[in-house]
This record gives C-alpha cells, structure tokens and sequence, in this order.
C-alpha cells in the first residue's frame, strides 16, 4: 500500500514523477505529494494535499529541479488529509521523507523527540523518523566541529533504521545532500536504472516509461541512489552486487488501450491471458515436490484465496491428493502444522501481500518447501518461494483483481493435470475460445445490470468447484459497486441465510450443466418459494433453467470442469455493469489499495 517514485538525473523532475504516481495510484489514493530539491534556492519544496494525483497536478507551483520523489498514500496512521500526506519533514524543512509500511513504536520515538524540543506537523507513525534523522545529523554536526568528520545522510539513516520497529520503503532527501537514501524492510522497493539518471519506485510501473532495467532491494538494504550510480548496502552496511533484471513488458501493457477502466480491458484481456499461462512449464521440481509432500496446503489472501479454494478442489478431485487451504491472515496465527515433509502453494498476483508473505516465512522456518504461483516478477514472495510459477497475467491495475484470478486457475489447472497419477486431460486448449464466447455477452450482462443496479444486498450461490466462483463475484461485486454481496456453498443457505431472501434480495446462481445441477435447481427452487429473484449463470440451450429463474446468462456447453473459467467471466461483467451504473470509481473503489503491504 502507498506508491513511492522517485528520479534523480539532468531532467525536470516534477512531471516525471506527476506521471510515475499516477501509475502507482492503485496502491493507494486518500493523498499525493512530491518533494523536490529546487536547483534555484537549493532547498526542499513540498507540495503536498488530500485527495489524487491528478488534483495536486492542476494545483502544484512549478518548481525547477533534477531531483526529486513523489507518493501516494493508503492511510495507517492518521486519517487522510493534507498534514498527513507525504513526503514529511524535519523541524527546519531540510529534509523530505516518504515512506511505505507502518512503525510501530512510533509514539515511544516521538515521545522522546518531543521531549527533544522537536515539532511535529502530522498525525503519521512516519513523521518520526524524518525528525530521528534530523536529530543524528544533528549528532553529527556536534561531532565534525571536534574531529573535521563530514555529516554523511547515508549514516544518519542507518542510524535510525536500527531504532525503528515495523515495516519501511522510505526514502530520504536532504538539501546537503546529492543522493537519496531509500532503505527497505518488508514493503516492496524497486530501483530502475536509466543513462545518466536513476529511479526507484513501490514496482516498475513507476519508471518502465523511462527504463526496463530494475534493480530489486531485499529487506534490510538501504541504497545510496546518484544520478550516475547506485550502490546498495546490506545489515551489516557491506556493498552488495546486483544485476539488474530487464522488464519484459511494455508502457502500452499498462495503459487503458481504448477501454473507459482498466477492469474492463482486463476483464476482456483473459483470453490472451490463459492462452498464455497455459504455456508455462510447470517444472518436475514442482511436481515432484508436491507429490513426495506428506500435505500440501495452498494458502493466499483475497481473490487469489478464492483461486485458491478452486485449486484444492481440483487437486483433489483430479489428482486425489488431499489440500489444505486457509486464508494466509488465518494461516499464520494459528500455529499451523505444518513441517519438513510439507510443501506451502502460495498464490499473489502482487508478489507483496504482507500476510502472504508471512505465512511463507512461517512455513520456511518450519522447515516447509514453498511453491509460488505469482504474477509480478522477481517480487518479495517471488523471491523467497524454493519454486516459482510465474502466471502471464501482464500488469495488473484495476485494484479489483480479475485477469490474474484467470491466470492463477490456469495455473492450477495445469498442475491438477500433472499431478494426477493417469495423465489426465482437462482440454484446457479450448479456454481462450470459450472465455471469447462469455466475453461476447457483454452487452447482454450490461442490459441486465440495468434491471438490478439500485438493489441493497445480493446473494451469489454454488457447489463444489463453483462454490468459491460464487465468492469471488460477491467479492467483485462488494468491492467495486459497493452492494453488500454474500457468497453460499449453495445447500447452507437453508440453514439461515434464507431467512433474509425477499423480492428485493436477488440471488446470482451458479448452475452451469453438471453433476450437482439437480442439487442446485432444489436451492433454486428453496430461493423462489420466498419470492427471491434469481440470476442464473446456467449453460446455453438449458431449457428447464428458464422456468425456475427470473434472468439467464448463458455459458457455453463444454465440460463441467472448464466452468470456474466461465461463471468468472460471466460475474466479473455483472459487477462491473453495476458499479458503471452506479458511477462507482471503478478502478480506484474507495477504501482499498491494491497491493496490501501491511497486515
Ligand atoms: O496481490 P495478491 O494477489 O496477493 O492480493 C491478494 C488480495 O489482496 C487481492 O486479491 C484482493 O482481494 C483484490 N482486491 C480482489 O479483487
């Protein structure tokens, strides 16, 4: 959560980083802020305020300068408004801050700089560590009248690193100072290298306009960013050597292309998608692993929990290989067992889920193997996963997840197939084709959306395989239109939820042609007898699903297993076609962030 860019180099700074924040807006929108070292007055100019990136745009002064950074928040600690955005400062205005993640004995350290004499402007945990930095380059200065030593930020920033308790990106600039530190300890830094200037950003869609090049930060390493170079540190403040990674992916990728939100062009782009992700070689290593794992759990957060929930069923049934599947939030505190002989599937579109990570560490220290099925390239989870399937989702940006989840069924899918003991064929070639078919009911699902835009509550309900495809478009739904949406495998509706069933709670039913569907046409029927709507995503030519239902979407007929991929179409459109009615802020819902770096 939070977007961080920066630049340092011969160019005008402001609007390269008006222009990186607003592709790192869906990490976070409540406020924006830039800080620059203005070349004339050789000092800090921050310009700050509550509200997007595009609203500092039209109201920010020009300010001349080469070096400079930029963020935009998701709020912690202290309400969004003008004060609390960053970048924050020390008492003179000397240095500039921002950061990503939380301290967590921030009211200790302020306490004590309080007591200092310093002044506080901001409600932030972050505002502390601008003024422990003052305070040690104050230290130092006291010092260099005794022994000539010259104040070095670098020091004063590993100085502080060490008093503080929590999660950091930050970055530090300082008028005295040609570089920006940026230091990193649990939420994602990235530094992209450029001819004569340099970048960090949160990821690389902050700078891939400029460069390709990326140098990831592990945690603990704090960097000394110039404009012609960059050095990285480790704990102990030893120089570590990198390559650099290169970017495979394009500006365009990461732009609207036509579309009126991103959700929409990734919704549509899921063909190309699994198309793709089905290409990936799924290693003998990974197999292997999950076929010698006395248990296998799959643990993840969110719309990848839901992929996740698939994939056990999957395995299960395909493979007949028991899973274990939890919510990583959950996972992690409930002293799982989990050892040696275990192997943990992680799955993250970002790469940088905090819980998802935890639970990686935990099952790493207990000495468990862990296989990562992940979206964003040499991400933290990436990195720390023994395994890595990479998914071919692309950049991501509606903050509502939806071609990844494509991306991560496919994934699961393919190693079903593989693990599976008598080579079992899902025909997942025929994917992309179908997924085009759905895709051309577009207009039908926004006519639909008309009849139920205005209404309070939704039930989604189905069974077995579908039955985590109903609570990923309750989550859709919830997210993006704001509706409040419940998901029910669907024979636990009889055992209360019914209760809440009128004319104005419409239930969307899952029940494509399969084996369970006479089971769901009796839930139908439980629904209607209270006067309950119900949408039924169904399979084209069903005849009998007209009678028992108020509105059909038709899927088309292939085999039952294929469905998942389908039904997700089918509800990703229905919310989007809801939220658009609503004139909800679809790409940007309010509230949520896309990339949940704290737990
Ligand atoms: O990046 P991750 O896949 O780890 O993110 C997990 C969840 O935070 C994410 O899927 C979230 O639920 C989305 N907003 C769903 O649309």
């Amino acid at each position: 959560m939070c977007g961080i860019m920066g630049y340092i180099g011969e160019k005008p700074v402001q609007n390269i980083l008006i222009q990186g924040l607003g592709h790192l807006e869906y990490r976070g929108y409540d406020s924006a802020g830039i800080a620059i070292l203005d070349t004339t007055t050789k000092t800090i100019k921050v310009q700050k305020m509550l509200g997007r990136v595009e609203k500092l745009k039209q109201t920010m002064k020009p300010v001349a300068g080469i070096m400079g950074m930029g963020h935009t928040r998701w709020a912690t600690h202290g309400r969004p408004s003008d004060v609390n955005a960053h970048p924050h400062s020390d008492c003179k205005g000397d240095l500039a801050l921002i950061h990503n993640g939380i301290i967590e004995n921030y009211l200790d350290l302020k306490q004590d700089l309080l007591s200092k004499g310093h002044h506080f402007a901001s409600e932030t945990d972050t505002e502390v560590i601008a003024h422990l930095i003052e305070e040690e380059l104050k230290q130092q200065a006291l010092k260099q009248q005794k022994t000539d030593l010259k104040t070095d930020l670098k020091k004063a920033v590993d100085t502080t690193l060490k008093k503080l308790i929590g999660t950091y990106a930050l970055c530090v600039l300082h008028k005295n100072f040609d570089y920006i530190v940026v230091a990193r300890n649990g939420s994602p830094l990235v530094l992209g290298l450029g001819k004569g200037e340099n970048f960090f950003g949160s990821d690389v869609t902050a700078f891939i306009a400029y460069t390709k090049n990326a140098v990831y930060l592990n945690d603990f390493e704090t960097a000394v960013v110039k404009k012609d170079s960059i050095q990285i540190f480790d704990k102990s403040g030893k120089p570590v050597k990198r390559n650099s990674t290169t970017i495979n992916w394009d500006v365009e990728q990461a732009k609207k292309g036509g579309y009126e939100h991103f959700m929409l062009k990734e919704i549509f782009e899921q063909p190309r998608v699994v198309r793709d992700t089905l290409q990936v070689k799924i290693s003998d290593d990974v197999v292997k692993l999950c076929k010698s794992a006395k248990k296998l759990f799959v643990i993840a957060c969110g719309t990848a929990s839901y992929a996740g929930l698939v994939g056990k069923y999957l395995i299960e049934q395909t493979a007949k290989i028991p899973v274990e599947w939890d919510a990583a939030s959950e996972f992690r505190y409930k002293n799982p067992l989990i050892g040696r002989q275990d192997v943990l599937l992680v799955i993250s579109q970002s790469g940088e889920t905090a819980d998802t990570l935890a639970a990686l560490r935990l099952a790493k220290e207990k000495g468990a193997k862990v296989i990562g099925i992940i979206n964003v390239v040499d991400s933290t989870i990436a990195r720390e996963s023994d395994q890595v399937i990479y998914t071919r989702a692309g950049p991501e940006i509606g903050v509502a997840s939806t071609k990844a989840f494509s991306a991560q069924l496919a994934v699961l899918y393919r190693l079903a197939e593989k693990l599976s003991s008598t080579g079992k064929n899902l025909k997942l070639d025929s994917l992309p084709a179908l997924i085009e078919k759905v895709l051309k009911q577009n207009d039908a699902i926004a006519a639909l959306a008309k009849k139920y835009f205005m209404v309070y509550n939704f039930f989604f309900i189905g069974r077995n395989v579908m039955y985590p495809i109903a609570l990923e478009g309750a989550l859709k739904l919830k997210e993006i239109s704001y509706i409040h949406a419940e998901a029910y495998a669907a024979g636990e509706l009889k055992h209360g939820p019914i209760a809440l069933v009128t004319d104005q709670v419409p239930t969307v039913a899952l029940v494509p042609k399969n084996a369970l569907y006479s089971k769901m046409i009796s839930n139908i029927q439980e629904i209607k007898a209270r006067n309950g709507k119900i949408i039924a995503i169904a399979t084209e030519g069903d005849q009998e699903i007209k009678e028992h239902c108020t509105d059909v979407i038709s899927l088309p007929k292939t085999d039952e297993v294929l469905y998942p991929f389908l039904a997700t179409i089918a509800v990703q459109l229905l919310a989007y076609h809801i939220a658009n009615l609503r004139e909800c802020d679809i790409d940007k819902p309010r509230n949520l962030a896309k990339s949940v770096t704290v737990e």
